[in-house]
């Protein structure tokens, strides 16, 4: 889902389209535009993709320097020309686009409909749209105050964008909980959820806070809080490239990512990993260095892939801090009223910044007085801004919806993170923290190795691309990499697929185990390494296809295995980073061999952001 805006002197259109194509990584199923034209507001709206708009607007007239846009991803209403947006008001005036869910619609439905109101869609946003329309009728006030009003009614997520046929060069934008964010060129203003759309006109941008209200002329950027007072734009440089959000040769942006992963793992050690001088530099860190050597517990929230890093992190702070952690997903944590003491202290991770279950749990947890730090990418974001401290990843856009560079990025941020606070407790010898800085510090050179010798990786994913289930093992810091490889596995190719610890298979999985079942082993050399091996046998002695993600040079596991994937020698707290590139080849390769869209799955959103 995505939102696009443009007023100024250009055409309004085409800019508007481009924008959409450049937010539809963030996954979506339909399409639409309003433009201020002479005496009206035209929409145009069509289930699909942003190309079926485009010919079904066809040779019509797109004219205006003024519109907005917007990808629909749904959630009240199935994807449809009639719940795509924009709506019109009931006079057809007024033109709205909405992301987000608004939550008490249904009142606000039926309030509308004792008066009379019919509802040419099922979205809660014509609902919304509707509300403002009477009390702006209701009131005679300006469209602004309505919204105002409106608002502090309204309860749920939102972005919302309107243009109304009275004020033929202005955007009206109000968010809560969805991003948006306004570019400011030479007069001229754009929109969008992210800065990927304004990214060629301006590097100057605002990003608006929640129940904020922005009236955007050509000329004038107007900021309100929802008590219509003014608040002055913060205007930040943007400090992002084009060629960051393009493709640069890659069939797809998730094989891009993949292979940018020896950079953004380096970019993002860089300036504050020093192996030879044996430090750590993490102003974020420092600043509540105390608080986090003194926490009775961490708690980690997250959701998908990065409540994955999590996990992964949880075993390493363990290792090295001696402190308790707990993940937990954000959506679960938020709703079963979970115990937070003062001092706890929490990390919240989140490639976007945005997921809105991330956000509502470090809100809650912040006012029970926890310490927030965020390990996020997107610079800016929410959830960058609603915590304590953090560490940014560094890891450049991620457009392919399935993350891969965002989470090597997160582990790298949270492994650095382990140690500086490990070495600050005293919790680790210094000739091990000075060997896992050094071992860390060898990670892209590691991870540039492995995507050297994929090439066997692509054979494998064509052998297999046929099976209907994968089960996915592994032990202790590799068993959220099993996840991981799972999660990667069925978000690409829509194989069903399962993570496991490989010891609990014994449990449950192992009754699936037959010639047709592939087994995915993350068994590099651990101290857990003999023991996988015992697991392998078994799964082999039922005569499942054994895969695994080993050591060079482990010949024995080799030699058990109908396929390997050679990573290099790896401390077993570091390996996690490295073992689980293989496995995101693997799914890519088997995406792509099963003809599947793998940079936007089928109802995936890159980043969601409803509750
Ligand atoms: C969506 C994406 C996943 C991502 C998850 C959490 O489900 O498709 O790739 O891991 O959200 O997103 P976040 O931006 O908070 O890391």
């Amino acid at each position: 889902c995505g939102i696009v805006g443009y007023t100024g002197k250009r055409q309004a259109y085409p800019i508007i389209i481009k924008g959409l194509k450049r937010l539809e990584y963030r996954g979506y199923d339909s399409a639409g535009v309003a433009l201020q034209q002479e005496d009206q507001v035209t929409v145009y709206k069509k289930k699909g993709k942003v190309a079926d708009l485009e010919d079904s607007v066809g040779t019509s007239n797109v004219s205006s320097t003024t519109g907005i846009g917007h990808t629909r991803w749904a959630t009240h209403g199935e994807p449809n020309d009639r719940n795509a947006h924009p709506h019109y008001s009931k006079s057809g005036k007024i033109a709205m686009i909405h992301n987000g869910i608004i939550e008490n619609y249904a009142q606000l439905k039926s309030e509308l409909a004792k008066k009379g109101y019919t509802f040419k869609s099922d979205t809660d946003t014509e609902v919304l749209l509707n509300f403002i329309e009477e009390i702006k009728t209701n009131n005679d006030c300006s469209l602004e105050e309505a919204i105002r009003i409106a608002l502090k009614r309204v309860t749920g997520a939102y972005v919302i964008l309107l243009i109304e046929q009275e004020n033929p060069d202005t955007i009206i934008a109000a968010r809560k909980g969805s991003p948006l964010v306004i570019g400011v060129g030479k007069g001229e203003h754009f929109l969008g959820s992210d800065a990927s759309p304004m990214l060629e006109y301006t590097k100057e941008v605002v990003y608006v806070n929640d129940y904020e209200l922005a009236i955007i002329k050509p000329d004038e950027l107007i900021l309100k809080n929802l008590g219509n007072e003014k608040i002055t734009p913060y205007i930040q440089k943007l400090d992002l490239e084009l060629a960051a959000i393009e493709k640069g040769g890659y069939d797809h942006f998730m094989l891009k990512e993949i292979f940018e992963q020896p950079t953004t793992i380096y970019d993002c050690l860089r300036g504050r990993l020093d192996a030879a001088a044996g430090t750590i530099t993490m102003a974020g860190v420092q600043q509540y260095a105390e608080q986090i050597i003194n926490a009775n517990r961490i708690v980690i929230i997250a959701c998908g892939t990065s409540w994955h890093a999590g996990l992964v992190a949880e075993y390493i702070i363990e290792e090295l801090c001696r402190i308790n952690v707990e993940v937990e997903y954000a959506s679960e944590f938020r709703y079963r009223n979970p115990v937070i003491n003062k001092g706890d202290v929490i990390i919240a991770i989140s490639q976007s910044g945005e997921t809105a279950d991330t956000l509502v749990a470090i809100e809650s947890a912040k006012e029970k007085g926890a310490i927030i730090l965020g390990v996020v990418n997107v610079v800016g974001s929410s959830i960058a801004r609603a915590s304590h401290a953090g560490a940014y990843t560094h890891a450049g856009p991620e457009i392919g919806v399935a993350s891969t560079k965002a989470f090597t990025a997160q582990l790298t941020v949270l492994m650095m993170i382990a140690l500086k606070v490990g070495y600050m407790k005293g919790s680790i010898s210094n000739d091990r923290y000075r060997q896992l800085l050094n071992e860390l510090d060898a990670v892209p050179e590691k991870a540039a190795w492995v995507l050297n010798h994929h090439e066997h990786i692509k054979s494998i994913a064509e052998k297999y691309k046929d099976a209907r289930d994968f089960l996915y093992l592994g032990r202790g810091y590799n068993f959220a990499i099993a996840l991981e490889g799972a999660l990667k596995l069925k978000e690409i190719s829509y194989i069903h697929a399962e993570g496991y610890p490989a010891a609990e298979m014994k449990h449950g999985p192992i009754a699936l185990v037959d010639e047709n079942l592939p087994v995915v082993f993350v068994a590099t050399k651990d101290i857990y390494h003999e023991k996988v091996v015992s697991n392998m046998q078994e799964i082999k002695a039922r005569k499942g296809k054994l895969l695994a993600v080993i050591t060079e040079g482990d010949e024995t596991s080799k030699a058990i295995c109908d396929d390997v994937m050679i990573v290099p020698e790896a401390d077993e707290v570091i390996a996690p980073l490295i073992n689980v590139i293989p496995l995101q080849l693997l799914s890519y390769y088997i995406g792509v061999a099963k003809g599947c869209n793998v940079d936007m799955p089928r109802n995936l959103a890159k980043s969601v952001t409803v509750e």
